[in-house]
């Protein structure tokens, strides 16, 4: 890694219009587990070996303490917008009953610090930290929660529906299904497929409840967020497993927003899994509640290739995130991201395409996108050249997708403050501002400047 100075990374010519933020999640940087009830992520990480450096929610980026520094720090990027995650444990503890005072009072401090700034809140209702006690009754598998989940979007919407500005019901719904009941990576580190298809459909499920809900209290630009992946391979060998994981990875939320149910081939291939009993004929328009919006997050792309082809090289995605497909392996092709994620621009507008195509009318934000860049040296973790050529090139396919016709409408670099990144801990940084894991100290990186620079050279 080189380390050029950002400023050699050239401008963008971004639209006035064209929101542009940063985003974060709860329990990634928030901390203060004394303030709010215990999730799933946090028992996770108390299983040894969960976390790869044992880190746990307390105090992460001690976001609740320090939120005030936080905001500055927006101010002085001049994002238009701030996509933020309520933790469900904080504003009502156990998941199910009376609201925690304590915990609204935290976001309106924060939505309002937003609002004085000018800066637009975009919430997230779910960003995969279920509370304890609603996890340990079955979680996502258990029909109850969808409906405890409704009920704490009512419970928002009531509270902040004329101060938040766009809404989402859940972020990247895939991940806590099929990492966390199928593959065990991610909490509750189950390893069940039949689990993770039932967890799927009750996340969808809550959504389409929670979407009803908000709009009855009130609440407007309502949407979901997505992890649409472009699921590819060359070998003609590997199409049925290919279209498996494209099912599992982008079809399958794709279909129940747009009415069409779950796919017939899913149903089929993952029977062995499942006998499907959890799904109600009469749930199905409930899924496909109309929104306003929906949300892409954009960082990689599936190349689905054989087992014999990947051999020992296989990195990133694996077999066990995909229930019920036939043999296949992925493999990725460098450069890669400290994540071993390949960087592949022109994803971004294969995905956006994708979710334009399943469901036209309507418009897109790009929530997240941004990479891990490795670290050396104190010098290394404020140079990050590479971070910024990543936000510029993806920035830049956004935009043509943009000119092509694709209504995607704002942009969110993930992310505003390197966080606990989930079964990573401190290992993997993302952030476009430096925090240390000791002090919290907050230090903006180059590619933050460099953002900051993109959003203020619209005006000139
Ligand atoms: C996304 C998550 C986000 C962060 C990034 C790197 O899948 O939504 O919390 O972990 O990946």
């Amino acid at each position: 890694m080189t380390n050029d100075d950002a400023s050699a990374i050239p401008d963008l010519d971004i639209p006035q219009d064209f929101e542009m933020g940063v985003a974060t999640s709860a329990w990634q940087i928030e901390g203060d587990l004394a303030g709010r009830g215990r999730c799933n992520w946090d028992d996770f990480a108390d299983t040894p070996g969960a976390i790869v450096d044992g880190a746990t929610g307390d105090p992460a980026c001690d976001h609740v303490h320090r939120y005030e520094e936080d905001l500055e720090l927006l101010d002085w990027l001049g994002v238009d917008a701030y996509s933020f995650t309520f933790s469900w444990a904080r504003v009502i503890p156990g998941g199910i009953g009376q609201p925690s005072t304590a915990g609204l009072d935290f976001y309106d401090r924060l939505v309002d610090g937003l609002l004085a700034r000018g800066i637009r809140p975009f919430a997230t209702l779910f960003h995969w930290d279920t509370p304890s006690e609603l996890e340990q009754a079955g979680g996502w598998t258990n029909r109850a929660t969808a409906e405890a989940f409704a009920d704490y979007a009512s419970v928002l919407a009531e509270h902040f529906s004329d101060r938040i500005e766009r809404w989402a019901t859940l972020n990247e719904p895939w991940c806590p299904a099929f990492l966390g009941y199928a593959a065990g990576y991610f909490a509750p580190g189950r390893k069940e497929g039949g689990a993770a298809l039932s967890a799927a459909y009750h996340l969808m499920l809550g959504h389409g409840m929670a979407i009803d809900r908000l709009r009855s209290a009130g609440a407007r630009n309502l949407g979901i967020i997505l992890n649409i992946i472009p699921t590819v391979a060359d070998d003609p060998a590997m199409a049925e497993a290919t279209h498996h994981v494209d099912g599992i990875q982008n079809r399958l939320w794709l279909d129940l927003l747009a009415g069409r149910g779950i796919p017939a081939d899913l149903r089929d291939n993952c029977s062995s899994l499942t006998d499907w009993s959890f799904v109600h004929d009469e749930d199905l328009p409930i899924v496909a509640t109309p929104i306003d919006w929906v949300g892409e997050n954009y960082y990689s792309v599936n190349r689905v290739v054989s087992v014999e082809e990947a051999g020992s090289a296989a990195i990133g995605q694996d077999a066990s995130m995909f229930p019920g497909a036939p043999e296949h392996a992925f493999a990725p092709r460098p450069p890669f991201t400290d994540m071993g994620w390949e960087v592949f621009p022109p994803g971004i507008t294969m995905a956006l395409q994708q979710v334009s195509d399943a469901l036209p009318g309507v418009p897109i934000y790009v929530c997240e996108n941004g990479a891990a860049v490795e670290e050396n040296n104190d010098d290394d973790a404020i140079r990050d050249p590479i971070r910024t050529q990543y936000l510029h090139d993806h920035i830049a396919e956004v935009l043509r997708a943009r000119n092509s016709g694709i209504d995607v409408r704002g942009y969110n670099a993930w992310s505003l403050l390197d966080n606990l990144e989930w079964a990573s801990g401190w290992t993997k940084k993302f952030g476009i501002i430096r925090v240390d894991p000791d002090t919290g100290t907050r230090t903006p990186k180059d590619s933050a400047s460099w953002y900051r620079r993109q959003l203020a050279r619209r005006s000139a």
